[in-house]
């Protein structure tokens, strides 16, 4: 995992309220809420494992969100002492706008600056997936 230039830095850890923080899109908020916060809360300090933790992750830090967006799309696995650790893909179950939506969303909650990803962003993000 690469770590964040030196001159940046990470936002603290998000409310543990949905009504408290940074709501950036109410729509990527929805996705959110329906697909990520069981496993990664309102906080962003996840209670499944630290390895899921959003907060201070070099991801939600990148206002460009490729990484974001692409993590949703394809979903991750890898095999930890503890077993394996997983987060499923999304790439089907939601739209290019909705995928956008919950990036910028992680972003604006988690990260220090917030991105400005678009459906197309997204659309382009799948076609380099599916090479
Ligand atoms: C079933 C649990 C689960 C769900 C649901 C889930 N994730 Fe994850 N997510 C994980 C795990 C576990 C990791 C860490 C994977 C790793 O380190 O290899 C992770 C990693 C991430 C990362 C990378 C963090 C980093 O360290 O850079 C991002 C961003 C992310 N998830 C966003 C999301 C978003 C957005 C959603 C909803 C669309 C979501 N996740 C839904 C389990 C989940």
């Amino acid at each position: 995992m690469s770590s964040l230039p030196s001159s940046s830095t990470t936002a603290p850890a998000a409310p543990a309220s949905h009504k408290e923080g940074v709501t950036a899109d109410a729509r990527g908020k929805m996705v959110f809420e329906g697909a990520c916060v069981s496993c990664h809360g309102w906080s962003g300090e996840s209670l499944v494992s630290s390895m899921a933790t959003l907060t201070g992750s070099w991801a939600v830090n990148d206002p460009a969100a490729t990484n974001v967006a692409q993590i949703v799309i394809s979903g991750t696995k890898r095999y930890t002492p503890d077993g394996a650790l997983s987060m499923p893909a999304f790439g089907n179950a939601y739209s290019d706008d909705e995928i956008a939506a919950v990036a910028n969303h992680v972003t604006a909650r988690f990260g220090a600056k917030g991105s400005k990803l678009t459906a197309k962003d997204v659309a382009e993000l799948r076609q380099q997936t599916a090479q």
